[in-house]
Order: structure tokens, then C-alpha cells, then sequence
């Protein structure tokens, strides 16, 4: 399973990209907007840190206003992703920009009928929110188990489940056990993926042990 990283905070990225784990990173409006930054210079330096793809959501609600803004943004660098609605004017634009070699992430996502949509517009990718379903005491991972089920019954499908609004480690477990295709994950939670207790009270032996025999390596 391939894991994005979902920030517009560009220090936590390059800290992040260093561990070799990154394979992409989404950001939306509100991510952009918290940064404080404009969006250009925010997804310009992304893509320099990052090599796979990085989600840059448009702003416009219409079919023309989004292809403009997707113009903008996809001239930034060749792994820009444009993420748009899953509206009926979202799934025209990325039909549109699929045909034109552009990728695209169909975000907003809460149903298996709207991620069939989003594949049969040819997205990319497409980004059901697992955490804002579970708030409304909906079954977020349940969707991505149905999402998945459908698209392996059509192998032609070639859009990757992108599992967004991920809020815990479990969430990114339950992921890959029923084999999606990328978990989108804030900062905190990649953290919390590298943590466990044992770990820490076992290294912490160990290094007791070692510094007591005086040893050394090399
Ligand atoms: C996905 O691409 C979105 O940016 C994100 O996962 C939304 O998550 P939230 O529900 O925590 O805002």
C-alpha cells in the first residue's frame, strides 16, 4: 500500500520525505489555507521534496472555472495531481483532464455509487473519507471494503482507492488489510505508526546491557 502524507505544511514534509517512506502527499483548501502560504509556492516546493504524486484541489465549482484553475495548477510540475469534487461538473473536469494525461483525484467521496462515478469518469485516484463517515457513526471502513469489492469485479477500472480522512493507525492497518491502494495520513498519525511501548522498553534494554558490558561496534 502506498502512503501519502496529508499536510500543506511543507517542513513537515521535507522531515517526512527523509524517512523514504512517502510515496505522495494530498492537500485541500483548508490544509492550503492553515499553511498561511500561497498555494502556488506551497505545491511548487512539494513537488520538489516529493517525487509521486501531489494532490493540488481546485477551488471553482464549475466545469470551466475548475479546467482553468487545473491549467494553473498543473503547469506548477509534471507530478501535480488535480483533485476535484465528486460533483457532476467535478467528474466532467476529470474526465477532461484524464484525457488529457493529467491525473486526477476525485476527493469528497462518501458513497461506493460516487467512487463507481469517479472510475467511470477515469480518475486516478479516488478519496473516500473514512473519518468523517465514522463522525457521523457511519462505517468509514466498511465503504472502502464495498469500493473495493466493486472495482475487482472490473479489472479494466484502473482508478486506485485512496484512503482519506484517516484519523488513527488502525484506520492504515484496516487499509491494507483489505488492500487499498493508498492511505492518505496526517503527520500525527504516520508518527503514531512507528510507536510502541515494547519497542521503546526493549531498546532501552538493550542499550543498558550494552553500555554495562563496555562494548563498541567497529
Ligand atoms: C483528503 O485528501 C483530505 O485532504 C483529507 O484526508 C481530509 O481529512 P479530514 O477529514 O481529517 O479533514
Amino acid at each position: 500500500m502506498k502512503f501519502f502524507v496529508d499536510t500543506a505544511d511543507v517542513a513537515e514534509i521535507k522531515l517526512l520525505a527523509a524517512s523514504g517512506l512517502l510515496d505522495g502527499v494530498t492537500t485541500n483548501p483548508s490544509l492550503v489555507a492553515k499553511s498561511g502560504r500561497r498555494m502556488h509556492d506551497v505545491i511548487a516546493e512539494i513537488c520538489a521534496i516529493v517525487p509521486g504524486p501531489v494532490s493540488a484541489e481546485v477551488a471553482a465549482t464549475d466545469y470551466d472555472g475548475m479546467m482553468a484553475e487545473a491549467r494553473v495548477l498543473r503547469a506548477i510540475a509534471g507530478n501535480v495531481t488535480i483533485k476535484v469534487p465528486l460533483t457532476p461538473d467535478g467528474l466532467r473536469a476529470c474526465r477532461a483532464l484524464t484525457s488529457q494525461g493529467t491525473m486526477v483525484n476525485v476527493t469528497l467521496c462518501f458513497s461506493a455509487a460516487q467512487a463507481l462515478l469517479a472510475a467511470k469518469a477515469g480518475a486516478s485516484f479516488v478519496s473516500p473519507f473514512v473519518g468523517r463517515l465514522d463522525d457521523i457513526g457511519e462505517d468509514g471502513m466498511g465503504l472502502i471494503a464495498d469500493i473495493l469489492t466493486i472495482f475487482r469485479h472490473y479489472p479494466a477500472l484502473t482508478t486506485e482507492v485512496l484512503v482519506a480522512s484517516v484519523r488513527s493507525p488502525a484506520h492504515v492497518v484496516v487499509a491494507a488489510k483489505l488492500g487499498a491502494h493508498v492511505a492518505t495520513i496526517p503527520p500525527a498519525v504516520l508518527r503514531q505508526l512507528f510507536a510502541h511501548p515494547l519497542t521503546d522498553k526493549g531498546l532501552a534494554a538493550f542499550l543498558a546491557d550494552w553500555a554495562k558490558a563496555g562494548l563498541s561496534i567497529g
